[in-house]
Order: structure tokens, then C-alpha cells, then sequence
């Protein structure tokens, strides 16, 4: 989807981050140049220093004049952000929250996809069986901030924090996810994951507008499961599953749990999408400070990532290239594990494969 946008030419933010962030954004770099020079297209990087490190020295986290910034920009490609000294929290809402409402990345998009090769927990599960998409909202729900609190501190506290649900967030969301249905052309299925049982409100406007949009993609099948049967039907049955879409604080849960299903966070990325403007696309694994320097961990998130990027600039091609190195190193078994440490190589190493089987 963008295919509109493609154009050849992009100018892409980077924010390497924190602990092992510089040396898998590195490495994803690495296999950009790959395909640039394959597919003849044109990077303009620009760098930007953001992440704890900056935080701990400066007191500044992400200036709206950074945004501004953002705006001009194609895209935006994230190492990872998270420092051991900045306490839990600061960063997550200071930066990446902030970029997503901001930039109004109003989709995460987290492809689930077993490539070969690749150990998966799941007992008698292959890539034939795992192979869907999460589409989920990421502009609101539990993650506005509304809310408050009222007697702080003492036994009469209340904490009210809102679920927020609009037909705009909403019906732009389900669209998106048709189209990702339409376009994978897999089952044809979406399925709407949700708790309609007992959030009784913002259930029926999901499911009422998964009807509605799809009155414009009738040959799509609609299909709807709470959310905690979709845990488990995600283990026992993942290929019921073709598209879900669901809510931001539903597909923060389940796309944790769907990334073990497909070996873990060593492969697993998203993008945070705004399909009509500047997105983000970011390896779903932290800053792993103790591996940081070690040229130790799996670059391969990060990689796929900007396989992503690409996919949604338009450039389908080049996006397909690094999905088939991806495949073709774990397939073939080049990477022994996607775990940090134990690939059988180094960081480095496992970049330089995957350029390598991209130039040919
Ligand atoms: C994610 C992360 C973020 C989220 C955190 C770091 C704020 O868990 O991208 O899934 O909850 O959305
Ligand atoms: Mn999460």
C-alpha cells in the first residue's frame, strides 16, 4: 500500500537509539544499500541523536521542532530506545508515543509469518500455518492519556484511565485492514478481535463498522473472537487467521505473543503507519542493554523492518528482495538461531549475509 507515493527517491529519517540500537540500525543500513543499489533507488539519510543517551545528557527528549522536522521526511527507521538510567515510562511516552499521535500513525502493522527454518514453540505448526497480519489501532483506546486520578495517596484513591473509541479512529483502521486483506488475497478473512461481551460500547461500534466498511470489500469474510479466545486460538489454531484487527491495547497484548509464535523478537517488526503520511518502522525488541557493543545480537528484526519501510513507500519489489534474504538465511540455515548469541555468527556477519544474498 503508498504504491502511490513510489517515487524512487526517499528521505528517511534514522534514530539509531539506545544500548544495541546504533548496531542493528547498522546492519539494516547495510541491507538498505543492498537494495538501493539493486533497485536503483535514492536514500537520503539524515541522522538524529534521539533516545536516553541524548535525554540523560541534554534533559531534551523529542523538540516539536524535531517533528516538524518528521514532517518533511518519507519515513522513519528506529533502532531501539531505552536507557537503564531513565526511569520506565519517560521515553515510551516522550518519544515513540509522541511520534505516533503527532505524525497520527494511526496503524501498527505487525506481519506474524514463520520464515523456515525458524524454531517455534507452537508443536506441529509451519509457515504454512503461520501467516497473518495484526492491524492494530494505534491512535487511541487506552493509550490517549484521558482520564485522571482524585484523592491520590489515600484509601479513597480512584483511577479512571478511558478507553477511547471513535468512528473516525475506528473506521480508518478497519479500512486499512481490509485493504491489507484484499491485498495479501490469502483466506480473505478479517477477523475483528475484540471484547464485545463485556465492553459492550466500543464492541458494537467495532463490529458495526467491520460490517459497514465491508460492504466496499464484499468478498472478504468477516469473522469476529474476544479477545482471550483469540490467545489461545492464536497457539491452538493460527491458521484460522489471515488479518485481525483490533484495538491498541488488544494488538500491544496479542502481537507479543504472536512474535514468540514466529521465533521471537529476533525476526518480529512493525511500522507505525500513517498511510497518508510520515511512518515509523522499528524491530518490536528494546535496547537489550546488556548485549549493547557486544556485536552479539540478531539483526533480523531490524532488517525486516526495513523491508517494511520499503513495502509501504511503494517499493514492492525491494521489499520482496529482503523478504526472500530473510528467508533464504533461515531456510537454508545460515542462521543457526535468532536469538542474541547464538546465531552461529555475529551481528555484523549476519548483516553482511543478508546484503550479500540481496546483491546475488
Ligand atoms: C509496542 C510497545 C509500546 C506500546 C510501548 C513501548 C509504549 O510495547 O510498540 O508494542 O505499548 O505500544
Ligand atoms: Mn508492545
Amino acid at each position: 500500500m503508498g504504491n502511490q507515493r513510489k517515487k524512487g527517491t526517499y528521505k528517511i529519517g534514522v534514530i539509531p537509539g539506545d544500548g544495541v540500537g546504533p548496531e542493528i540500525i547498522r546492519e539494516g543500513l547495510k541491507v538498505l544499500e543492498a537494495v538501493r543499489q539493486k533497485f536503483s533507488l535514492k536514500f537520503e539519510l539524515v541522522n538524529y541523536d534521539f533516545g536516553g543517551e541524548r535525554y540523560l545528557k541534554t534533559g531534551e527528549i523529542l523538540p516539536d521542532s524535531a517533528i516538524e522536522e518528521f514532517r518533511k521526511l518519507d519515513a522513519i527507521y528506529l533502532g531501539a530506545v531505552g536507557h537503564p538510567d531513565v526511569k520506565p515510562g519517560i521515553l515510551e511516552h516522550g518519544l515513540l508515543l509522541k511520534l505516533r499521535f503527532a505524525l497520527d500513525q494511526y496503524i501498527n502493522l505487525r506481519p506474524v509469518k514463520l520464515y523456515p527454518g525458524v524454531w517455534t514453540p507452537i508443536k506441529d505448526k509451519g509457515p504454512e500455518q503461520i501467516d497473518y497480519v495484526v492491524v492494530r489501532e494505534n491512535t487511541e483506546g487506552a493509550y490517549t492519556g484521558m482520564g485522571g486520578c482524585f484523592k491520590k495517596g489515600t484509601p479513597d484513591e480512584i483511577a479512571v484511565q478511558e478507553d477511547v473509541n471513535t468512528r473516525k479512529g475506528v473506521e480508518r483502521c478497519i479500512r486499512y485492514a481490509y485493504k491489507v486483506c484484499q491485498r495479501r488475497n490469502r483466506l480473505k478473512k478479517i477477523t475483528c478481535c475484540d471484547k464485545a461481551n463485556v465492553l459492550t460500547y466500543a464492541g458494537d461500534l467495532w463490529r458495526r463498522t467491520l460490517v459497514e466498511v465491508g460492504r466496499d470489500f464484499p468478498d472478504i469474510k468477516q469473522d469476529y473472537a474476544f479477545v482471550d479466545a483469540t490467545t489461545m486460538w492464536m497457539i491452538k489454531n493460527p491458521e484460522w487467521f489471515d488479518v485481525i484487527v483490533t484495538n491498541n491495547m488488544f494488538g500491544d497484548i496479542i502481537t507479543d505473543l504472536a512474535a514468540v509464535t514466529q521465533g521471537g523478537l529476533g525476526i518480529a517488526a512493525g511500522g507505525n503507519i500513517n498511510p497518508e503520511g510520515v511512518s515509523m518502522f522499528e524491530p518490536i525488541h528494546g535496547s537489550a542493554p546488556k548485549y549493547t557493543g557486544q556485536n552479539v545480537i540478531c539483526p533480523v528484526a531490524t532488517i525486516a523492518a526495513g523491508g517494511m519501510m520499503l513495502d509501504t513507500l511503494g517499493e514492492t519489489e525491494a521489499a520482496l528482495a529482503i523478504e526472500a534474504a530473510v528467508a533464504k538465511a533461515t531456510g537454508e540455515g545460515h542462521l543457526k538461531s535468532l536469538e542474541a548469541k547464538k546465531m552461529g555468527m555475529s551481528t555484523s556477519e549476519a548483516g553482511d549475509l543478508l546484503a550479500r544474498f540481496i546483491s546475488g
